[in-house]
């Protein structure tokens, strides 16, 4: 298993290029099996999630192309030619399950292994469910399966989510492309992924209003046809690595950056004493002052601050001035970086979704140990402030969600290297 080791204790200069972003392109990758035709997706990311959602497509008679290293993937679903996604794909990654709202709404009928749970909290998929039965799909829980029909097509309707779900906004959505009629959706989610994954259907002929806001309206259309669209890059890759200056100091400049992705992050960084600007290709962080501020953050729903920067912001507010309150409302057991970051130094204490950080003056290397993927990159960035040499083990969860991280931060100065093993 790899690890990575870092050197830490030096200023951070440089130009990081942003990727596509990983949960934009595991949304628009299923939304191939919808259509005959191809879809072809530009600015992909080159991750092992990626390469996983490619390998279920192909299980479900999906021709996956990928062209110039993975940036380009071409997608070509003449037929599905088996209507099950096995368990052997689906345990590996839990966005999977957005095969069922397509291959539902093109075949009438779908088999998908549930997820079973995760390291970061149950993530049930009762809301997918419950919106696929409301569009008139008849399910059965079987085996670890859902079983899922729709004999005479999915029918337009009206859903309200209960609370808001990014997978389930999409699964819904995507069914709904091909329902009979008018379906609304009521609290969807507003992320920049649905959004993208709305354009990319509207592009294939769907008709879809609403996408950005909280009410999603969808007219049903016979058929989608096929399209190119880029990807839209990656906001939590963003917010990661402007936390890389911030951490170390220094100043990066993120081409393809853009404030808007990262909204509510940017406005935390600022006030804890990060300048933020957009320049001609991006945007430009650059810590002046020799440390930031402690700072409050409530995790939320988009616009909100985003739960998938909290692990990374916490790694920052451990070397602020002050005690900072870091809230996590979206997953139940999003913490588990904590433990490991204290192994470095940090002084944090955790009661049930309340961490309450207090930054101390400089964190030093330690062995530490990746839970989750942004668990791991938090330890990334801590280990790049820490005085001394950290080792990171279990970095496969690193892969799935970043492509070639210390090529990047090397690019900017950062002493990090892979050791294989
Ligand atoms: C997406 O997960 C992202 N994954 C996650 O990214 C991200 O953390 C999350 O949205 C929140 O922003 C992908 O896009 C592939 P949810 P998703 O449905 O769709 C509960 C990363 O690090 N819930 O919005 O699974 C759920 O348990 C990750 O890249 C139900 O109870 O998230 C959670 O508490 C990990 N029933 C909350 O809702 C359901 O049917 C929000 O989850 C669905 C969700």
């Amino acid at each position: 298993m790899d690890s990575i080791l870092v050197t830490g204790n030096s200023a951070l200069n440089g130009v990081i290029p942003v990727a596509g972003s990983k949960n934009a392109c595991l949304t628009l990758m299923p939304a191939t099996l919808l259509s005959e035709e191809p879809l072809t997706l530009t600015n992909a990311p080159q991750l092992s999630d990626i390469r996983t959602m490619g390998a279920l497509l192909e299980s479900l008679g999906t021709e996956v192309n990928s062209l110039q290293g993975g940036k380009v993937i071409v997608l070509d679903t003449r037929a599905i030619s088996t209507h099950t996604a096995d368990y052997d794909i689906v345990r590996k990654m839990r966005a999977s399950i957005l095969v069922l709202g397509p291959m539902l709404a093109r075949g009438g009928h779908a088999v998908v292994s549930l997820p079973g749970g995760c390291a970061i909290g149950a993530r049930p998929v009762d809301l997918h469910l419950r919106g696929l039965e409301v569009l008139g799909a008849e399910l059965d829980l079987r085996d670890g399966y859902v079983h899922a029909k729709a004999s005479g097509g999915l029918k337009g309707a009206t859903f309200e989510f209960p609370f808001v779900s990014v997978g389930a906004t999409e699964n819904v959505l995507m069914a709904a492309t091909l329902a009979k009629g008018t379906t609304v959706l009521k609290n969807a989610a507003r992320e920049p992924e649905i959004v993208d994954l709305a354009e990319c259907l509207i592009k294939m002929g769907a008709q879809i209003e609403g996408h950005g806001t909280s009410m999603l309206t969808i007219q049903g259309v016979d058929s989608l046809q096929g399209a190119t669209h880029p990807v839209v890059p990656d906001r939590i890759e963003l917010g990661t690595y402007m936390l890389a200056p911030a951490i170390c100091g220094g100043k990066i400049n993120f081409t393809g950056g853009c404030r808007a992705l990262v909204g509510a992050f940017a406005d935390k960084l600022e006030e804890v004493g990060i300048s933020i600007e957009e320049s001609n290709t991006g945007l430009v962080v650059e810590r002046k002052d020799n440390r930031v501020t402690a700072v409050d953050v409530t995790t939320e729903p988009y616009p909100g601050f985003p739960t998938d920067l909290q692990a990374q912001m916490m790694a920052l507010l451990c070397t602020a001035e002050g005690t900072s309150v870091l809230e996590e409302t979206i997953f139940e057991n999003r913490f588990m970086h904590a433990p490991e970051l204290m192994r470095m130094g940090a002084q944090i204490d955790v009661s049930g979704g309340t961490a309450k950080v207090t930054g101390v003056d400089q964190l030093k290397s330690a062995p530490v140990m990746a839970t989750d993927l942004r668990a791991s990159v938090s330890l990334i960035l801590a280990a790049l402030a820490a005085e001394g040499e950290t080792v990171v083990s279990r970095v496969y969860h690193l892969d799935r969600g970043y492509e070639r991280v210390e090529e990047k931060l090397s690019a900017c100065g950062a002493r990090i290297e892979r050791i294989s093993g």
